[in-house]
């Protein structure tokens, strides 16, 4: 099997001896997205005599970190990152090779009683829905022309240029699936934001950015804080980036991965032949010159030529030494209830249940309990199964004040994402200037699982690029290494 002519630089450098490791052992901190990624790119870009060792350390007893399921009442749900855009082709590609991808949303099958804006005492907007319409031929598309007229009627043009400034974004971020022939090995987030021309929305605000490009306060206020709110518990003071990405996340043909999106992770780890340590939490990491040292909860200690931190450092206890900085970044909490049973229409001023839309985002009002309330499943007309958002744990006086009925309730607090603050400040992907990587410096640009696997494969690259020489490359170099045919390996 002949590879794919843009791995050439790459494995052109791997099949030259390495001069100071001759086998090394990668030691990856975090079977999520981001860890189990990294396995996959690093075999995918190494050469099979190159002799890499793959350690993935997992503390949970189950990999995929914040993709997780949660079992109610014997039905399973996504209970974290749970949907992928169309253009996520990694993430594509990776459920392809485990088997299937599913539609992302498991409301539409029995009915769909559209969506709502809920300011606490009532419906700011209320979508048609195709129970509404019941019986009417063509009911589905008479709905979507309606709910686009009504749209149109709040928010005018300003939805146009919301359309323009998510595709532009997505756009760029593109790029980063061009060969890697002609895209750089990036050694700071800052670099691959730049390269891509992403990093300006990193500087400001989403509200700023959609003001400067004329959206009206109105549509800023109400949809697109009700989509943040939705994707990462937060108003639209985000960045215009993770604003531009929940915004693209929010959109139609959405999908996920059959029994799970961790099966991703599970998936990529089985095929990657890596040594799976799980429930097994590294506690601290130490430089000894020309490796490190990675000791375990469980009294053990690794030795790694290169280790990498595939997990967010901001809440985890891990000691360095020699210590290292990186900026400060809060995570937010996001409280995932599950909830079997039916909500209380009195609740929301209304008579019946069926009144009740689907899908309940709020406004920003800190006085409001919840930031989105969606119906999971459809079991039976008062019979349900929601997924409650909210920036606080779930009292039960409170649930027992939105639901009329509740046989099962679950409680998830994730810490789901960065707290994102324009101007962001990354943390560095190379931590200690020599072979501790971190993936998820890239985190506080835009949080999804696909954006975990484009940090991936960038660190992928970086390591084995620098593994070479243990000396830091520009992507100068490579070219001039793939141009130069005294490199030509006969293998190849
Ligand atoms: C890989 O390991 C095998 C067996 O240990 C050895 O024969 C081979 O030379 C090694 N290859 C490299 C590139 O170090
Ligand atoms: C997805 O897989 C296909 C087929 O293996 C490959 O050609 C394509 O480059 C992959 N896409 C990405 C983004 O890696
Ligand atoms: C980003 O901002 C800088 C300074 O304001 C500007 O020079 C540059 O053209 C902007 N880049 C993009 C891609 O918008
Ligand atoms: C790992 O992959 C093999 C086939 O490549 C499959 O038979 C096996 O079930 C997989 N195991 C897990 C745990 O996914
Ligand atoms: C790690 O474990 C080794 C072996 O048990 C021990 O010598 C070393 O002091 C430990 N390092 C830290 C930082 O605890």
């Amino acid at each position: 099997m002949s590879p794919p002519p843009f791995l050439l630089p790459l494995l052109l450098l791997l099949t030259l001896p390495f001069p100071s490791f001759p086998s090394p052992t990668v030691c990856i901190v975090g079977g999520g997205i981001g860890g189990s990624s990294l396995s996959h790119f690093i075999r995918r870009y190494s050469a099979p005599q190159s002799n890499l060792t793959l350690r993935v350390f997992e503390r949970n007893a189950v990999v995929g970190g914040r993709m997780a399921t949660v079992t109610i009442a014997g039905h399973t749900f996504e209970a974290g990152g749970s949907i992928l855009h169309p253009k996520n082709y990694y993430a594509r590609n990776f459920s392809e090779m485990i088997g299937q991808r599913r539609p992302g949303s498991e409301r539409s099958e029995d009915g769909d009683r559209g969506f709502g804006i809920w300011d606490g005492e009532r419906f700011l907007l209320r979508s048609w829905s195709v129970d509404s319409m019941g019986g009417f031929p063509f009911a589905e598309k008479m709905v979507s022309l309606l709910n686009d007229a009504m749209m149109f009627f709040r928010y005018g043009f300003s939805l146009f240029k919301m359309k323009t400034f998510v595709e532009e974004t997505v756009g760029r971020f593109l790029k980063y699936y061009e060969c890697s022939d002609s895209r750089p090995v990036f050694e700071t987030v800052d670099e691959m934001l730049k390269w891509s021309g992403l990093y300006n929305l990193t500087t400001h605000t989403l509200e700023e950015e959609l003001i400067s490009i004329g959206l009206s306060p109105l549509l800023i206020n109400e949809l697109i804080t009700v989509i943040t709110r939705i994707n990462y518990g937060q108003s639209v003071r985000i960045s215009g980036l993770a604003g531009a990405v929940s915004m693209a996340g929010s959109g139609e043909d959405l999908w996920a991965v059959k029994g799970g999106n961790w099966r991703m992770a599970a998936g990529l780890l089985n095929q990657s032949d890596v040594l799976l340590h799980l429930q097994e939490e590294i506690v601290s990491v130490s430089d000894l010159g020309t490796h490190y040292a990675l000791n375990s909860s469980a009294g053990n200690s690794y030795i790694c030529e290169v280790a990498v931190v595939a997990t967010p450092l901001d809440e985890v206890d891990i000691e360095f030494h020699p210590p290292i900085s990186i900026p400060k970044r809060k995570l937010q909490h996001t409280h995932a209830t599950f909830v079997r049973g039916v909500l209380n229409p009195a609740y929301f001023g209304l008579k019946t249940v069926v009144e009740i839309p689907d899908l309940i985002g709020s406004i920003e009002d800190p006085s409001l309990p919840f930031s989105s309330i969606s119906v999971l499943k459809r079991h039976g007309e008062k019979d349900m199964t929601y997924k409650v958002f909210s920036r606080q744990a779930t009292e039960d006086t409170l649930l027992d004040e939105i639901f009329s009925a509740r046989q099962e309730t679950i409680r998830i607090n994730w810490g789901a994402y960065p707290h994102f603050d324009a101007p962001e400040v990354f943390a560095p992907i190379i931590l200690d200037g020599r072979h501790l990587y971190y993936i998820n410096a890239f985190e506080n640009a835009a949080s999804t699982m696909e954006t975990s696997a484009v940090a991936a494969e960038n660190v992928a690259r970086l390591i084995l690029l620098r593994l070479h020489g243990g000396l830091s490359l520009g992507m100068s170099d490579l070219r001039g290494i793939k141009s130069d045919p005294t490199y030509l390996h006969s293998d190849l």
